[in-house]
């Protein structure tokens, strides 16, 4: 019986790969593509980065907020970004793109629904419309989000902000079912900082009664992006961008329009792409400040980091030296950046040492980098990685988003040829990657097998 590569993944030798179409086609046509990567070009020239992905998913929640007509622009294409959309149309929001990354989302006739499991398992950020149901409609049914590839996420905290806020909050076989008349200010302190638990918290509390203090709020970029865009439509917000926030509900809200602000990790991605490969690339459409952390752990590393207005330029050292890291919540380095930075690494001069402090368990990329000749060993949170003089390309499996990007970079680096499979959730949260490294020289291309 023969096997095909469909059943495999696996190509037989000498069998002609079809060039793959868009990532945008249909998702089962994605979940076979791969990209294949020849390794050894150094990168070099200028690259756009698109919006955030991590600012566009609570924004899009927002517009349950405020019936009306919302008008959005750098709004990357990703898949993330069309679940969020084809979640909120379960609730009667309606969206349309343009063909300029502009968006326009009508939630006038909004009404209450449910937020699927089916859903939201495929995308954790599906529970930012918990704050938003609440406050527009009193109760809200959403799905826990269960576990992702690296192990549980819980929603405590999001939870617990909510029963602050005044709601009664019960887990109903898997899913959350919150109720309150009338949502009331309160003071909330996180024990932990939560990107997701601060949005949530925010959005409920925009039309909460009275004053809400929120203590040891995330102050990620893209939390200050969805505390601005409430801003605008007519939240009363002190304290945006830093730990403190105090939130004045208001009685009405109405719509506004934004701007996303530029996807921090996807810049970060692309300069630490030029590093590994020892090349010369300059972001452009970037926000410098939202990188700070890692201008100077690429410094570190023995880059040459340019700063521009809205572009940065990065100049790599014949190779990258051995440095220590630890993840932190913003402004310290972020975890998005924690697999590239692996992946960089792994062929350092010297010895690194890689902490995760945000989650204890992201290293699935380890397994698949070693696949590739890295030298890594993982203990609780750490990752010890012995830098190697050089990698070698073999099939390997993304497992999740950044893992992806950690192995194509890999891959730009590695002798010969690698593989990358399950490049579905590379397309959650990069844009057209493949085709942005081929503008800078990289060999690499989608593929169906
Ligand atoms: C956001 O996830 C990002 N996702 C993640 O990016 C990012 O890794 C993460 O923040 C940390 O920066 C989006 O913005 C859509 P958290 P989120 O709540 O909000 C624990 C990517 O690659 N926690 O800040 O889910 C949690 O387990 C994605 O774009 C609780 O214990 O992260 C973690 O250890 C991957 N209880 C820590 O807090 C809660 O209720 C930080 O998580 C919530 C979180």
């Amino acid at each position: 019986m023969s096997v095909d590569a469909k059943q495999t993944g696996i190509r037989k030798k000498g069998s002609k790969a079809q060039p793959a179409p868009k990532a945008e086609d249909t998702s089962e046509a994605v979940s076979m593509d791969e990209v294949w990567i020849e390794g050894g070009r150094k990168l070099r020239g200028s690259v756009p980065v698109s919006g955030s992905k991590n600012a566009t998913l609570p924004i899009l929640a927002a517009t349950l907020l405020a019936p009306g007509i919302y008008r959005f622009t750098n709004v990357p294409n990703l898949k993330d970004v069309s679940t969020m959309l084809e979640l909120l149309s379960l609730f009667g929001v309606r969206s349309k793109r343009d063909d300029d990354h502009g968006l326009f989302v009508d939630s006038t006739n909004a009404r209450n629904a449910e937020a699927p499991y089916e859903l939201v398992k495929t995308m954790r950020a599906s529970v930012y419309v918990l704050g938003p149901l609440l406050a527009r409609f009193g109760e809200a049914r959403v799905s826990l989000p269960g576990g992702c590839a690296w192990g549980p996420r819980p929603v405590d905290l999001h939870i617990k902000g909510m029963q602050k806020l005044g709601a009664e909050v019960e887990i109903e076989h898997g899913y959350i079912v919150a109720r309150c008349d009338k949502l009331r200010g309160s003071h909330i302190s996180f024990e932990i900082s939560s990107v997701g638990a601060t949005g949530n918290i925010l959005m409920a509390a925009a039309v909460a009664e009275g004053e809400t203090v929120i203590e040891n709020a995330a102050c990620e970029p893209e939390i200050e992006a969805l505390a601005q865009f409430l801003v605008s439509t007519g939240v009363g917000i002190d304290g945006v961008g830093t730990p403190r926030l105090t939130i004045h509900g208001a009685r009405h809200l109405h719509p506004a329009d934004a701007a996303m602000i530029p996807d921090r990790i996807e810049a970060g991605t692309f300069l630490a792409a030029a590093v590994i490969t020892g090349g010369d690339v300059e972001a452009t459409n970037v926000e410098p400040d939202h990188l700070g952390a890692v201008f100077g752990k690429l410094e570190e590393a023995g880059a040459e980091v340019y700063v521009g207005e809205r572009s940065v330029r990065v100049r790599a050292p014949d190779r990258p030296q051995a440095l220590r890291v630890a993840t932190a919540p913003y402004p310290g380095f972020p975890t998005d950046m924690q697999a590239q930075f692996m992946a960089l690494l792994s062929v350092a001069g010297g010895t690194s040492v890689i902490t995760d402090t945000i989650y204890q368990d992201r290293f699935t990329h380890v397994a698949e980098l070693q696949r590739l000749g890295a030298d890594i060993r993982v203990e609780g949170n750490t990752a010890t990685v012995h830098g190697v003089p050089s990698l070698s390309g073999a099939p390997v499996m993304a497992t999740d988003l950044r893992a992806s990007a950690a192995l194509i970079l890999a891959g730009l680096v590695a002798q010969k040829e690698t593989r990358v499979s399950r490049i579905y959730h590379l397309d959650r949260g990069y844009e057209r990657i493949e085709e942005k490294l081929q503008g800078l020289g990289a060999a690499i291309r989608r593929v169906r097998v």
